[in-house]
């Protein structure tokens, strides 16, 4: 499919997205999340992609944001119907992914850009990166999960603090915050999130999808995350891959999973 906003670039069982609206620090426009939920949507029916990497393109910024010129004159119903659009179309879309996403944060994760990046089951920052929602900097409160994902991350007093000082962190405090899982230079980032991908692509996509749906549950209003667990892992028996996965076990060889 041809994008206006976005890149999509499949190698080797890994789908590379990548925001392109450099001039705008890659600010998300409707088009934009439209064609994000399109792009994620067609990697996560490809059989071929395993692994999911989203980044932004250029060197400043993965996402700065929403873009404000968009809602700037919003009235109360419009600016309801953003968030819960954008949320049903990306954020919550991705999070429930069956295909493991991950963050590539190469600078500017502000606003929804560190919405997206927290909705991908986890996150890898270059040196240069700053994280932050400065939402009630504008006299908006996040609206797109933060203020749900970012307490789940980072734990409730440090994301009450990110989101009433709308300041930014850096990328070792995100670090040390467990908001992010690595930190390498700008150069090195892609390359370090293909090797992670690689480790992961080894294993059961199957029993994967099955695990981040078990994970997941925990943070959703009225589910039990170890009934959820339970079932899932349950239903892990009915599959190829885990007889596959557990007589390769036994019969001391590498797993070759067919994925069903
Ligand atoms: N929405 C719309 N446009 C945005 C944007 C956003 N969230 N973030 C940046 N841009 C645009 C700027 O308007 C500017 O466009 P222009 O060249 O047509 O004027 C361009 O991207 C470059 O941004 P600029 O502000 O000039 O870069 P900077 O290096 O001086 O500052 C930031 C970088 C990230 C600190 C600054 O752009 C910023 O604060 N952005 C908004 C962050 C924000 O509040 N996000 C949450 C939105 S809810």
């Amino acid at each position: 499919m041809a994008y206006e906003n976005i890149l999509s670039e499949y190698q080797d069982g890994k789908t590379v997205i990548t925001i392109n609206r450099p001039k705008k620090l890659n600010a998300l426009n409707r088009a934009t999340i439209q064609e994000l939920h399109d792009a994620f949507a067609e990697a996560d029916a490809s059989k071929d992609t395993k692994v999911i990497i989203i980044t932004g393109s250029g060197e400043k910024a993965f996402v700065a944001g929403a873009d404000i010129s968009e809602f700037a004159d919003f009235s109360m119903g419009e600016g309801a119907k953003l968030a819960a659009k954008g949320q049903a179309l990306l954020f919550d879309f991705v999070e429930n992914l069956s295909t493991p996403v991950i963050a590539a944060i190469n600078g500017f994760a502000l606003g929804g850009g560190l919405e997206l990046a927290m909705s991908c089951h986890f996150r890898v920052a270059s040196t240069n990166a700053k994280m932050g929602l400065p939402e009630t900097s504008l006299g908006v409160i996040p609206g797109y999960g933060g203020t749900q994902r970012l307490p789940q991350l980072v734990g409730k007093g440090r994301a009450m603090e990110m989101i009433m000082t709308a300041g930014m962190i850096d990328a070792n405090q995100a670090l040390t915050y467990g908001l992010v899982n690595h930190v390498v230079s700008q150069e090195e980032l892609l390359s370090l999130c293909q090797g992670i991908a690689a480790k992961i692509m080894k294993n059961s996509s199957v029993a994967i999808g099955k695990a981040i749906k078990a994970v997941n549950a925990n943070y959703k209003d009225g589910k039990d995350g170890f009934k959820t667990e339970i079932k899932q892992f349950g239903k892990c028996f009915g599959t190829e891959d885990f007889t596959e996965g557990t007589s390769a076990f036994l019969e001391k060889r590498k797993a070759d999973f067919p994925g069903k």
